[in-house]
C-alpha cells in the first residue's frame, strides 16, 4: 500500500487489504490499565518498543507515566530518538566496537541505558564513551533462567566492579525471564519466577559484597509481571506485548490476580478465492509472522492455514456451531501470532477507532524501528 490511500474518517469497512490495523479504543484502554498497576504498586514501567516500534506509542505510553521505553537494537533506538523518543534502555548486550561508538553519539542526545553481561563489553563501552565524553546507564544483565544472555549471579559484584572502576554509572540489574512469559499455566509462570527473584537477590547479594550499590532491578513482560512486581525487588516494569495482545499471549491461562488485555493489533485481509470447504484471503506471511503459530481469525470458528507468502487459506473449524465460510471479498480481521514480527512486517499502523466494523481512521502512525536489525 502507498501512504496516500488511506483517508483520515475512512471507514475501516473500506481499508484496502492487507492491512496492520491498531483498535486504538483497546490500545488505549490496555496502556492505561497497564500504567493504573505500575503506579497502584510504585513500580516505574519502562515498556518494550520492540512489540510497537514507534514514536507514536511510546509517546502515548510515556503520557499515561511510563518512565520511557526499551529496544533491543541499536538502530531502534537511533530511529526512536530521531522520532523524539527523550529515554531509551537497550536491554541487550552490545560488543562491537563500531556500534558501540553509535551508542556512546546517541547517549549526547538522549537519557540512554545499556546491558553488559562481559568484562569485553564493558571496556568497549567505556572506550567508546571516553572517546565520545558522553555517559549512558549501566546494567548488568544476569540469566535468570532463560539460559541466553546473562551472567551467574555470583559473577555479578566482579562485573558490577567493573563498570565502576572503568569510570561507568552503575544502574542496576538487568534480570528478564523470556522463556517464563508463555508457560501456559499460571502456576508454571509463578514459579519460574520465584526462580528468577532468587537468582536476582543472589546478584544483588554479590554486589552488596563488592562493596557496590545496586539502584535498581529491571526486567519483566507481559505474560509475568505480576509476579515480579509482587516480589518487592524488581524496581521496573518491561513489559511490552500487553499493548497488542497476541494470539500467543492469550493461549496463555490468565492469573487470576493479572489485569487483562485485549486484543488491539488486527490484519484486515480480503477473500480472493473460494473452494467448496476453503476460502482463501489475501495475507500469508508476508503479512504476519507465523513464528508462534498461525493467527487467530477474529470472532469467526475458522481455522487459519498457511497458504504461502500471499495467501491463508480458512476453513470451518471442526464441530463449530452454525459457522459459514466467508464469501468472496468479503472482510476478515486476524489476530496475529506474535505481535512484534508482524509489525516488522509493515510501515504504518491504520488507526481505527469505534470498533473494526463500524470505525474510522483516526490516524496513519509510521513504525520507525520497523526493519532496525543492526
Ligand atoms: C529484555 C526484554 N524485556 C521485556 C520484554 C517484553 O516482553 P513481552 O513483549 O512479552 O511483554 C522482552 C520481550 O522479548 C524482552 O526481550
Amino acid at each position: 500500500m502507498s501512504a496516500g490511500d488511506v483517508r483520515i474518517g475512512q471507514p475501516a469497512a473500506t481499508l484496502e487489504t492487507p492491512a496492520l490495523v491498531i483498535d486504538v479504543d483497546a490500545l488505549e484502554r490496555n496502556i492505561a490499565q497497564m500504567a493504573a498497576y505500575a503506579r497502584k504498586h510504585r513500580l516505574r514501567l519502562r515498556p518494550h518498543a520492540k512489540t510497537h516500534k514507534c514514536s507514536a506509542i511510546a509517546k502515548l505510553q510515556a503520557d499515561a507515566g511510563a518512565v520511557g521505553v526499551c529496544v533491543q537494537k541499536v538502530s531502534e533506538a537511533e530511529a526512536l530518538v530521531a522520532a523524539g523518543v527523550p529515554d531509551i534502555f537497550i536491554t541487550n548486550e552490545v560488543v562491537d566496537p563500531v556500534k558501540l561508538r553509535r551508542v556512546a553519539e546517541l547517549a549526547g542526545r538522549v537519557r540512554l541505558g545499556i546491558a553488559v553481561d562481559s568484562g569485553l563489553g564493558v571496556l568497549g563501552l567505556a572506550n567508546a564513551l571516553r572517546d565520545v565524553g558522553t555517559m549512558v546507564d549501566v546494567f548488568v544483565e544476569i540469566d535468570v533462567g532463560q539460559g541466553r544472555c546473562g551472567i551467574a549471579p555470583v559473577a555479578a559484584g566482579a562485573l558490577a566492579h567493573q563498570v565502576v572502576s572503568n569510570g561507568l554509572r552503575l544502574a542496576g540489574l538487568q534480570a528478564y525471564h523470556g522463556r517464563a512469559q508463555h508457560l501456559r499455566a499460571p502456576a508454571e509462570r509463578e514459579a519460574a519466577i520465584h526462580h528468577a527473584v532468587r537468582v536476582a537477590r543472589a546478584a544483588q547479594a554479590s554486589i552488596s559484597a563488592a562493596g557496590l550499590v545496586c539502584p535498581l532491578v529491571t526486567g519483566a513482560g507481559t505474560g509475568t509481571f505480576i509476579h515480579e512486581a509482587e516480589s518487592g525487588l524488581y524496581g521496573e516494569l518491561q513489559a511490552g506485548s500487553y499493548v497488542f495482545m497476541d494470539r500467543d499471549y492469550a493461549d496463555n491461562e490468565p492469573a487470576s490476580t493479572s489485569p487483562r488485555f485485549e486484543h488491539a493489533l488486527f490484519v484486515k485481509a480480503q477473500v480472493m478465492s473460494r473452494g467448496v470447504a476453503h476460502a482463501v484471503i489475501d495475507a500469508g506471511h508476508k503479512s504476519h509472522a507465523l513464528d508462534s503459530g498461525p493467527p487467530r481469525v477474529w470472532q469467526r470458528h475458522l481455522d487459519y492455514q498457511n497458504g504461502g507468502d500471499e495467501h491463508g487459506i480458512l476453513r470451518i473449524r471442526a464441530g463449530a456451531p452454525a459457522e459459514s465460510l466467508p464469501d468472496l471479498g468479503a472482510a476478515v480481521w486476524l489476530v496475529p501470532g506474535h505481535c512484534d514480527p508482524t509489525v516488522n512486517l509493515h510501515d504504518r499502523y491504520v488507526v481505527v477507532r469505534g470498533g473494526l466494523d463500524d470505525g474510522v481512521v483516526e490516524a496513519v502512525w509510521p513504525i520507525e524501528a520497523r526493519g532496525c536489525v543492526q
